[in-house]
């Protein structure tokens, strides 16, 4: 079969169709998250470097990379054999292993403030974790967020993420601190234990704590949220203003880990929280997550002289195939040359996009910062999810309906790029945008 070109992917292949099909009986919004809102079936085969192939051997260019997970690109030969030697032998003990400690190790030595890390099996699991320990360690009930943020999908961080129910009349209304629910079934007792506040906005925070911080347990934060950087003083804002009321500060790192230098956002902004939250990078594509802070934090909360240690547990904890492509794609990420790569790329990435709107005059801005490129279709600046609420979403449709229909695989608004991804792949990304946005 010779894999397509051309906008012919607009419409289902035969057997993307029929799989659609059955998909549509087993799932019963005939997807497998929310995150997949493609307007035919896309139901993929295999993925190699930086493309992947449908059941028709449709070629897809990825900048989705499994939401970021796959920073070494698709099926990368040394991270292959790191996982095929584990799963060779024998990819789950339900006890220490090797991959795991290896791992751990690794994470250890690239992030500032991590000396120790638990390993649990998703991205939430170790935000709510997060959680968790730091209720324990303070004796506080209460969490501040920051509007817009995403921590994962389970009640207690499924909050004011999505703000379906907002729209542009609110952009300059600041935000309650209650949480808005992502969605039905989360419980109200849940939501009262949640404050939330705007991001790059210290004022606020400050007197939320004021009024609030002796009930405070922790604040969490993507320290880049999204795709909106955090203002110069912002983050050392809020690091001062956690310890002043005796919170602890969480940087979710789910995405950001590893993909700003080994050390993640807290060394590119030098400011160092008491608990990370990982995933993605250290799964390689496989599930896994961690919670990482100070031994004085983590062994009062789970050493052996802890008076009453958290509980974490998982059948899949520190499961070894996962962590033994972490572990490789670590290694491939601390070897020379390895960000420049990424930098580069996206940096040529977020440069070709701006060139595109600005000759086709379409508004908008191209945000990120190394391997990160975030597409926002508005002309505004954008300090905080408020901001972000005047987006053309009708638009940012039909230009990401336009790039699958043009073999560019990428969600939401965001790309990543990937060790194996290179220039010509990310020209053909801004030649086949320009095309898109020319077809208007
Ligand atoms: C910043 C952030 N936190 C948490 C999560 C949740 O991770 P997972 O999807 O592995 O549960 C994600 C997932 O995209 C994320 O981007």
């Amino acid at each position: 079969m010779t894999a397509t070109t051309g906008i012919e992917r607009a419409s289902a292949g035969p057997r993307a169709a029929a799989y659609g099909q059955r998909a549509a009986v087993v799932f019963p919004d005939a997807r497998l998250t929310a995150a997949d809102t493609r307007p035919v079936p896309l139901v993929m085969a295999r993925g190699a470097g930086d493309r992947i192939h449908d059941v028709d051997d449709r070629e897809y260019l990825d900048f989705h990379l499994s939401s970021g997970a796959l920073v070494a690109g698709h099926a990368h030969p040394e991270v292959q054999a790191a996982l095929r030697q584990q799963v060779e032998a024998g990819g789950n003990f339900g006890a220490l292993n090797v991959a795991a400690i290896e791992l751990a190790e690794r994470i250890v030595a690239a992030v500032p403030s991590i000396e120790c890390v638990k390993l649990v099996v998703s991205g939430t699991e170790a935000t709510l974790h997060a959680i968790r320990m730091a209720r324990a360690y303070t004796g506080r009930d209460l969490i501040v967020r920051f509007e817009g943020a995403y921590h994962g999908h389970l009640d207690m961080v499924s909050l004011s993420n999505k703000l379906a129910s907002l729209g542009p009349a609110d952009r300059t209304r600041i935000p309650d601190t209650h949480p808005i629910p992502d969605c039905p079934g989360i419980p109200q007792a849940i939501q009262d234990l949640c404050l939330v506040a705007p991001f790059n906005d210290a004022a606020t925070l400050k007197r939320i704590m004021a009024e609030h911080g002796s009930r405070v347990a922790c604040v969490i934060m993507e320290p880049f949220q999204r795709f909106i950087a955090p203002q110069p003083g912002f983050l050392q804002a809020v690091r001062e203003i956690t310890t002043e009321h005796g919170a602890l500060l969480v940087f979710d790192e789910i995405v950001t880990g590893f993909r700003f230098g080994l050390g993640g956002a807290q060394e590119h902004y030098g400011v160092r929280p008491d608990l990370t939250t990982l995933g993605k990078i250290i799964g390689a594509g496989y599930p896994n997550g961690a919670i990482g802070g100070p031994a004085a934090i983590m062994k009062a909360l789970f050493g052996k002289s802890a008076r009453a240690p958290v509980y974490l547990a998982g059948t899949f904890a520190g499961q070894a195939v996962a962590a033994a492509g972490g572990a490789k794609t670590l290694e491939l990420l601390a070897r020379p040359g390895a960000y420049e790569h990424l930098f580069a790329l996206g940096e040529r990435a977020r440069a070709g996009l701006r060139e595109a709107l600005a000759r086709r005059g379409i508004p908008g801005r191209v945000f990120g910062i190394g391997p990160l490129f975030h597409l926002h279709f508005d002309d505004a600046d954008v300090a905080n999810a408020r901001d972000a609420l005047g987006e053309d979403k009708a638009l940012r449709k039909r230009v990401w309906d336009g790039l699958l229909a043009h073999g560019v695989h990428i969600t939401g608004a965001r790309g990543f790029v990937s060790l194996q991804h290179s220039t010509a792949t990310v020209d053909a990304l801004v030649e086949r945008f320009d095309a898109v946005l020319h077809n208007l």
